[in-house]
């Protein structure tokens, strides 16, 4: 091996210890933004007030953190270490003149405003309880050991104004009542209080004007929405920042311009339908005219054969056009559709569970759900239609006894003009555009049909829509 190899080797061997570090670290971004997107609210406005409280929060903490720990450490500790000066003088006077105390004991009081007294010598009492924020108690007892270097207690607790220190010296105990804010700062509670309650006002008026810009994007969702499940929107209009009266817009023309197109499709349907009615009628008088012959009554058949197709065809391409949707009792349209089948020779039962009053159109949601029903009746003999409504959806399945349709065959046969019935049997049979027309109707909805295997035995047509 030459030392190229080994170089290569050795660069190969870090390169892919580098792509499995890299690897790892990609894994592990992942499942912490995984675990960072499953705690993150889901709503825009939790989202955007968690964006604003939460830097301002860190700030805040930061800038308290350090006030504390340096401002007010620092100060403190001078405070202390000015009053432990003043002590630290006293004794040494005390030292020098021994004879002169009520001398000293004056000049401390008016001059330093300290309260000083000579004990006879004890043992000092034992330390008192830590105070809960021990940084003056802290402060101050380092002073002494470090100024005076005696045996000393200290107490910052008992009374509420003044700090007392005893230091033990040679032949007698000198207590010192100094009064605490000669020691303390002890404003920084107002600091805190400011700051807290700032961010409090500043975060109520972020609330209240973010929940202005969050309206209109609530409001164009609904648009959407509704325009969706083909209900109208009536009085809607571009609101708020520019960027949603841009989407707001957009969303109008667009909703302009498919109703624009559903228009020109139904006037051309309509113009169509005319003209090849007035033909087809006028095919008919003529044919009334010739008078009667087999071959004549073969042509009329297939001329009403056409005339119907005719209706088939442009009720298919109509659509729902042009009619509103409105609350509907669907518990009664449901009971209506089963005497319908029974009337014509077909046992159907029919059920409702939810509130029974939805929101749809409802020539067309009962052409859809009586499309289905028919298929059902040239199929079988046994109808079930169920309704069900929760708060999202209305759902209505209609359930027969007869052949069902072929897995494969289920989204097939929601194609125009497509019929299984041609295998089964020739004679009767649709146009093949039943199925067809309920899709549309049920999508024009916001919802869908889907086909499945149905308890009884053949079909289970279920149509969803949300409400
Ligand atoms: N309940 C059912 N059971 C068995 N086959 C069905 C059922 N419903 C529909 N089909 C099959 O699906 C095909 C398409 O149905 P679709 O309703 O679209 O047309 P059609 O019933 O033949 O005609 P039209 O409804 O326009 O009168 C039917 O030809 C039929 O073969
Ligand atoms: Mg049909």
């Amino acid at each position: 091996m030459t030392t190229l190899d080994v170089g290569i080797a050795a660069l190969r061997s870090s390169l892919s210890a580098l792509r499995s570090a890299a690897a790892r670290g990609y894994e592990l971004y992942d499942r912490s933004s995984a675990t960072l997107k499953g705690v993150m609210p889901k709503g825009l406005y939790a989202r955007a007030l968690l964006i604003i409280i939460a830097p301002m929060v860190v700030l805040q903490s930061v800038v308290a953190f350090m006030f504390m720990e340096r401002h007010y450490n620092q100060v403190t500790q001078r405070l202390s270490a000015g009053v432990v000066q003043d002590i630290a003088t006293l004794i040494e006077i005390d030292k020098a003149f021994p004879q002169d105390q009520a001398l000293l004991r004056r000049v401390a009081q008016d001059k330093l405003g300290l309260v000083v007294d000579f004990l006879p010598v004890t043992e000092l009492p034992p330390p008192g309880p830590k105070p809960f924020f021990s940084l003056v108690d802290q402060a101050l007892s380092d002073e002494v050991r470090k100024q005076i270097g005696r045996p000393f207690w200290i107490d910052t607790v008992g009374r509420s104004a003044l700090l007392e220190i005893r230091v033990k010296l040679d032949n007698t105990v000198m207590r010192v009542f100094a009064p605490r804010r000669a020691a303390y700062v002890s404003n920084s509670h107002i600091f805190l209080a400011w700051m807290v309650g700032t961010s409090l006002v500043l975060i109520t008026v972020a609330v209240l004007f973010l929940r202005n810009q969050i309206r209109p994007i609530l409001r164009l969702a609904d648009a959407a929405e509704s325009f969706g499940k083909g209900r109208e929107a009536p009085n809607f209009r571009p609101r708020g920042a520019r960027e949603v009266r841009r989407a707001a817009h957009a969303f109008l023309e667009m909703k302009a311009r498919i109703e624009r197109s559903i228009e020109q499709r139904t006037a051309m349907l309509a113009g169509v339908s005319h003209d090849l009615r007035t033909i087809l009628t006028r095919f008919k008088l003529e044919l009334a005219l010739i008078g009667d012959s087999p071959e004549i009554d073969a042509m009329r058949k297939d001329i009403d054969e056409m005339s119907m197709m005719l209706e088939d065809y442009l009720a298919f391409a109509r659509g729902d056009a042009g009619e509103n949707a409105q609350p509907t009792d669907m518990a009664a349209a449901l009971e209506e559709l089963r005497s319908d089948a029974e009337r014509n020779g077909h046992a159907a039962t029919t059920a409702f569970h939810g509130l029974p009053v939805v929101t749809v159109k409802p020539a067309a949601f009962k052409r859809c759900l009586g499309n289905l029903i028919s298929n059902a009746a040239r199929h079988a003999n046994t109808i079930a239609i169920t309704g069900h409504r929760d708060h999202r959806n209305l759902t209505v399945t209609v359930d027969d006894d007869g052949p069902g349709i072929p897995l494969a065959m289920r989204e097939e046969v929601f194609k125009p003009f497509l019929r299984l019935d041609d295998a089964r049997n020739q004679d009767e049979g649709g146009t093949g555009l039943g199925l067809a027309i309920a899709r549309d109707i049920a999508r024009s909805h916001g919802g869908d049909i889907s086909l499945g295997d149905s308890p009884l035995g053949g079909l289970r047509a279920t149509v969803r829509v949300p409400v």
